[in-house]
Parts: C-alpha cells; structure tokens; sequence
C-alpha cells in the first residue's frame, strides 16, 4: 500500500536502506519545508535525498525542479540546475527554470490555432506569438502534491493541476499530473499524464537548464552534446517553424556524434543567426534508448536524456543576460546553461505535417522522460 504525506509543517521521512543491495551508503529520505504562499495556497519545497545522498529538490510552485546535486568524477557534489532560494525569486520574472511548461510548450504562431474549424485566440507574451502556454501558464500556478512512499518502486511527487477550460484561452477543462521520482542511480524519471472534457491542443514539457560544471559556474559551450537526431525544424525569424523537416547532416545542427556546443555556434549559419545561438525542435529518431547525452569534459558529469516524445528543444540559454542570480547568489550567464525540452513540435496547432498535439476526451496523454546524471572520465 502507498503511504502519502500531505501538509504538516515539516516533514522527515526514511526509508529503511535494509535489503537495499546496491553498494549505497545512506537510508532514502524525504523531507518537505514551507517555501511562502501564493494567492492563499500553501507553496513547498520538498527534498529527496538518494541512498548516494544525492538530493532532488521541488516545489508545487510550477512542479518546478529547484535544485539537483550530483558528483563530479572527483566526488565533489554541487548543483547542476539553475533555481532560486525562495519563491519570491520565481515571482520576479523567471525564465521558466526548472518549471513544467503548458498548456502548450514552446510558441504558438500569432496565438491561434483551430479545432473543427473554431478559432481560438491566446494572450500574446512572446510578441507576436505565445509562449510556453501564455503570460500566466502552468509554470506560475501553485499544484497539488503528493510525497509518495511506494512499497515497490522509486520514491516520488505527484503534482496535480485542474485547469479551467478557456485558461488562458485553451478550451476543455484538463486534468494534468507530472510525477518525478529520483531514484538511487542519480535519475530523475517525470510521468506525465492529462485528460480533458472537450477537444484541446496540448504539448507539457520540463523546462530545467543544466549546466553539468555547476549551475553558475560559467557557459556551457564547453559541454559535447549528442543528439540522436537525423533531421530538426528550421524557424523563422520569430522562432515559429516554418514547416519543413530537414536533415541535420552538413550542418551545424548535426549532433548526431558528440561536439561541443561552442564548436559551431558561430557559424555564419541563417538557423542559428535566427536562433540567436541553438533554439530548435530537433526531430528525435525515436529508435534507441538514450536520445541526448551531454558531457562536460572538465567535471566529467553526463546526462543522459530518454524519452518517448517526438521531439526535444534544444534551447542554450542565448536569452540570459546575466541579471538573474539564483542559488548562493550565483550569477547566470548568457548562455550558463542548456535546456532539452521533451516534447511535441513547437507550433503544431498549425502546422498539420507534424505529429498532432489535439487531445479529445476519452484520450488519456501519457509520457515519460528520463534524465540520468553520471560520471566518466
Ligand atoms: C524557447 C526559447 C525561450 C526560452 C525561454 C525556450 O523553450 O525555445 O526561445 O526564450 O524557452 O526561457
């Protein structure tokens, strides 16, 4: 049977390492503290610290990832995703930092879109489109959540979120889950699952930045990526795609073997001159496993990235300016980290050659994305 933790002040719970064979050290523990209010609503930032005692923190504030600390190949544990100390740092115009985004992740062209031939019309906060669900989408609502002990299984938060059919102009009222769990091999695995009672467009997605040298510690263009993606969707000159799918191969885009970020960056390449820098949906090939690896060479960190979408945004973070201190007051710079968006294709409201987003009732979404930290030499 499940054991769940629901609102008391503070909150320590172990799990016995008894039995546990994994050459691990510690018990699993679950922690939860306030982290402020919102609009009346409790906000918390919950703790979960591995049997390596590694920690994944979260708050219910946008089932957002504040804080992930993982090894070095020296053993030196540090933070690796950008957060803030307290909410009042996600409340003074956060770009979306470890935050789930929805309704509908990444841009929708002039924010509309049609369902049976009605148009809907969504609050433009990317002019002159919507962005990550509109002004006041799912990263800036407080959820509910569940601190769960399973008998079988990883440890996890269940976040839920009810919203209101014509939030933010989307129609159908949805109900939507993101599930993390953070097992004892450094991998934190999202669930992710929606409903709703009229036909709606739908697209959820983390939005957490990496940088695998420490969160703060600099730019990631040092980091070797590898994305196994054969082809990526070129944009145009506000970011919404223009349709087309073309192979990566001959171009800057081509990650489908390791290179570092910063390698061709500069390029005189039109894509990454409209990107401002990598800003794209590459087209996952979908036929193995593990979809993106980054590594940082000097730390020797990995993440690797699995998923069962169609796509990831590669984002490398060209619209941080270095304004936002986060964590122990460290500063993030342009380009201090990177972000792979699992999802579905940005604008595929419009764009009926790519895979489709509309949910109808009856459909249950369901998916899940996995990243796993590591070291190697
Ligand atoms: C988008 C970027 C945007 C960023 C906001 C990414 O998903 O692709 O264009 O600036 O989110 O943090």
């Amino acid at each position: 049977m499940k054991k769940l933790v629901r609102n008391s002040a503070v909150v320590i719970l172990a799990i016995l390492a008894s039995g546990c064979g994994n050459g691990t050290k510690e018990e699993y523990k679950m922690s939860k503290e306030s982290f402020g209010s919102l609009d009346g609503k409790e906000v918390v930032l919950v703790t979960l610290t591995n049997r390596q005692g590694n920690t994944l923190k979260l708050t219910n504030y946008g089932a957002t990832v504040v804080w992930i600390d993982v090894p070095d190949r020296d053993g030196n544990v540090d933070n690796i995703t950008f957060g803030f100390e307290d909410l009042e740092g996600y409340l003074n115009g956060d770009p979306y930092f470890g935050s789930i985004v929805g309704r509908y992740a990444n841009r929708i062209a002039e924010g509309k879109f049609s369902i049976d031939g009605k148009e809907y019309t969504l609050a433009i906060n990317n002019d002159p489109n919507t962005l990550h669900g509109g002004p006041e989408g799912w990263h800036s609502v407080v959820w509910d959540y569940e601190i769960v002990e399973p008998e079988e299984g990883n440890p996890a938060v269940h976040f839920r979120y009810k919203s209101p059919d014509m939030e933010e102009g989307y129609p159908g009222n949805m109900e939507v889950e993101a599930i993390y769990e953070w097992t004892d091999d450094n991998e934190m695995i999202i669930t992710y699952s929606a409903t709703t009672d009229a036909s709606t467009v739908f697209n959820i997605t983390n939005h957490a930045y990496f940088n695998l040298n420490g969160a703060g510690s600099g730019d990631i263009l040092d980091h070797e990526l590898t994305i196994r993606a054969a082809a990526f969707t070129p944009v145009n000159e506000t970011l919404i795609p223009t349709g087309e799918i073309i192979p990566v191969a001959g171009t800057p885009f081509d990650f489908t073997s390791a290179h570092r970020i910063g390698e061709r960056i500069g390029e005189g390449y039109d894509q990454l001159e409209l990107g401002l820098g990598y800003d794209h949906n590459f087209v996952l090939d979908n036929n193995e496993k593990i979809d993106a690896v980054v590594y940082s060479p000097k730390t020797g960190r990995y993440m690797e990235v699995e998923t069962d979408q169609p796509g990831v945004q590669f984002y490398c973070g060209n619209f941080l300016d270095g304004t936002m201190r986060g964590h122990e007051g460290k500063v993030y710079n342009y380009r201090g980290g990177l972000c792979l968006e699992t999802q579905h294709f940005p604008d595929s409201p419009n764009q009926p050659e790519f895979p489709s987003t509309r949910l109808d009732p009856g459909d249950t979404f369901r998916s899940v994305t996995l990243y796993r930290f590591g070291v190697r030499e």
